[in-house]
């Protein structure tokens, strides 16, 4: 057993032995008013959420209770009781942050929505109310039938957290970031005040910093969303697929998506760059290119735009028609938990030359070299998602973002990283060495960092177009600063 596992072992048992009293008074006081059914410290279903979360480092930590709410009032019972009695607390949804900490509590309280799954849509208004519970592939199943979906994820098995961190789906391009989408939220307010905010009521200033300001400005009990017409799975207006390429083209590959984030600005067409060192030996490139044919007869993809990533050598290409919910499962659940992982973000805009990428590329060659050895990576991967302008254009007209992005488009990176199975935390070594390479990572001043892919000591806020405002904000609707002294989260406010 290598000596950091063990530490790390060691720590977690001492960890689980602290004891947040104040977080065991709101558990007895909020089972009191709830009943036992809705607030649990032991049995099978509190095990099940305690353990539930993707991130292994979040799935190690053990609440005091986890409060499973069925409605509005309940979380608004709970928050009452966490802010009288001081506690620690988290708010998991669909349980898919990197972030450790973000979305569980070592002896806190856990307010876990997996039983808050309600969804219908209404016609007249064209709009989707659902509450948190639901993965975006739950949803989106849900929707089919109407021939619409949510701009929710580019994964199945994540959740409508991504919404407050921004969210980018496949949609994006054409319809701005998942919380552009929002029409309407229902807001439980650190004291437990329920309220309603929408882009031009009395909350205006909360429903735009929640469009992007994560988990600190309240807990949504439920969405309202503007629908998106995708069509059943019988219609299929994409064309699209995966492209996979060896280590002799990863190169090629990253001149082409400088290319790509360069010169393409077609809301139709999307794509999304993972190039990965799997096992620790072997780099590849992944790509996943989609366009929207709808009023066309085309049946392949437009060469003006991807041709060059069609041009390059690969080892296996799977471009075929398909329909919004195949485009939606292009990407598979993926291994559930059982290993840790990292983000760490990262941002070009269009105006930078091929030569930052292929700078990145070396620096991030530097990082794999540095974590090779630790034995503790199942993979590292840097993988760049390009936001055309016409994405934050998109999100303009429905009232501006907490991001607050500037016009021209950008490219947002991730460094995302999976431990190998049972390794809840990357080595001190490692995680040196990723500092390093985010250091080293050139950063276009201006633009911002994306929320649900950062490292958890990125101020992700600062980097927002309107940093000032958020503090703001925050400091209306939290003037203690609960929030931020009781729960994990981005830092900054
Ligand atoms: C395999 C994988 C694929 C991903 N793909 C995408 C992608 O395509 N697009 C994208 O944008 N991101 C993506 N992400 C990042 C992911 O979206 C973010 O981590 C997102 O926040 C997860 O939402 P969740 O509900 O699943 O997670 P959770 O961990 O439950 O929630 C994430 C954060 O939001 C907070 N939160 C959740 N619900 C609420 C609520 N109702 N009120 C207040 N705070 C709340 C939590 O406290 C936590 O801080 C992916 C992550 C993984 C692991
Ligand atoms: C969710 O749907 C169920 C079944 O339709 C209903 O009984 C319940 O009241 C709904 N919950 C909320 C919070 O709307
Ligand atoms: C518990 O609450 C008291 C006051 O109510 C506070 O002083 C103390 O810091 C709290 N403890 C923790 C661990 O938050
Ligand atoms: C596809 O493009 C057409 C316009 O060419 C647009 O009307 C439609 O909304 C797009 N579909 C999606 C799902 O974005
Ligand atoms: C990538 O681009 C750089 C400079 O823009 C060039 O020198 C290099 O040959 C290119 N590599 C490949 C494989 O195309
Ligand atoms: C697509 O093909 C149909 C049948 O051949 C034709 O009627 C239609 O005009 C074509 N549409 C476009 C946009 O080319
Ligand atoms: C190609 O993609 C389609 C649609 O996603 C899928 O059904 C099919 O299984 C894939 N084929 C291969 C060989 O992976
Ligand atoms: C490569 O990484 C090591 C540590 O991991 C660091 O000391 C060194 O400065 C890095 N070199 C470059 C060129 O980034």
């Amino acid at each position: 057993m290598k000596v950091y596992t063990l530490i790390q072992m060691l720590l977690s048992a001492t960890l689980s032995f602290a004891q947040d009293q104040n977080a065991t008074m709101a558990c007895s006081s909020i089972e009191n008013l709830l009943g036992p059914t809705k607030v649990q410290s032991s049995g099978l279903q509190f095990e099940a959420g305690a353990t539930g979360a993707w991130n292994l480092a979040n799935a190690q930590l053990r609440p005091a209770c986890i409060v499973f709410p069925l409605e509005t009032s309940d979380v608004q019972v709970a928050m009452k009781s966490i802010f009288k009695s001081n506690a620690r607390y988290a708010v998991q949804a669909g349980g898919h942050s990197a972030m450790e900490g973000w979305d569980n509590s070592q002896g806190g309280v856990l307010i876990l929505f997996s039983q808050m799954n309600n969804i219908s849509y209404n016609q007249e208004t064209n709009t989707i109310s659902m509450e948190p519970g639901l993965t975006w592939g739950e949803a989106t199943n849900a929707m089919e039938p109407f021939g619409v979906a949510p701009v929710g994820g580019r994964a199945s098995a994540v959740g409508t957290g991504l919404l407050l961190g921004g969210g980018i789906s496949f949609l994006s391009p054409a319809h701005g970031f998942g919380a552009d989408n929002i029409k309407c939220l229902d807001v439980v307010l650190v004291d437990g005040t329920l309220v309603v905010a929408t882009v031009d009521n009395e909350y205006a200033d909360l429903f735009r910093a929640l469009k992007g300001g994560g988990s600190r400005y309240g807990i949504v009990t439920k969405y309202e969303l503007y629908a998106v017409h995708t069509g059943t799975s019988a219609d299929k207006p994409w064309i699209g697929g995966t492209i996979v390429y060896p280590s002799s083209s990863v190169e090629a590959v990253i001149n082409a998506t400088a290319h790509y984030v360069q010169t393409v600005g077609d809301p139709r067409a999307v794509s999304l760059v993972n190039v990965i060192i799997s096992g620790e030996i072997t780099a590849m490139a992944q790509v996943e290119l989609f366009y929207n044919v709808t009023d066309t007869n085309t049946t392949t993809l437009p060469s003006s735009i991807f041709g060059e990533l069609l041009s390059i050598p690969a080892s296996s290409t799977n471009i075929t028609q398909l329909s919004y919910l195949e485009v939606l499962n292009t990407n598979p659940a993926g291994n559930n938990s059982g290993s840790g992982e990292t983000f760490g973000a990262g941002v070009f805009s269009t105006a930078e030359s091929t030569q930052v990428y292929l700078d990145a590329r070396a620096h991030w060659d530097n990082f794999t070299q540095a974590v090779a050895g630790t034995g503790a990576y199942f993979f590292t991967s840097l993988i760049f998602t390009p936001i055309p302008s016409s994405q934050v254009e998109a999100g303009r007209a429905r009232g501006g973002n907490a991001i607050h992005a500037p016009l021209g488009g950008y490219v947002a990176l991730n460094l995302g990283d999976q431990l190998t199975l049972g390794v809840a935390q990357p080595p001190p070594e490692a995680d040196e060495a990723k500092l390093l390479f985010l250091n080293q990572l050139h950063r276009s001043p201006g633009f911002p960092f994306f929320m649900n892919e950062c490292d958890k000591r990125q101020n992700v806020y600062e980097t927002y177009g309107d940093y000032e405002f958020m503090k703001k904000t925050y400091m209306k609707y939290d003037p203690t600063r609960f929030i931020v002294e009781h729960m994990s989260g981005p830092p900054g406010l």
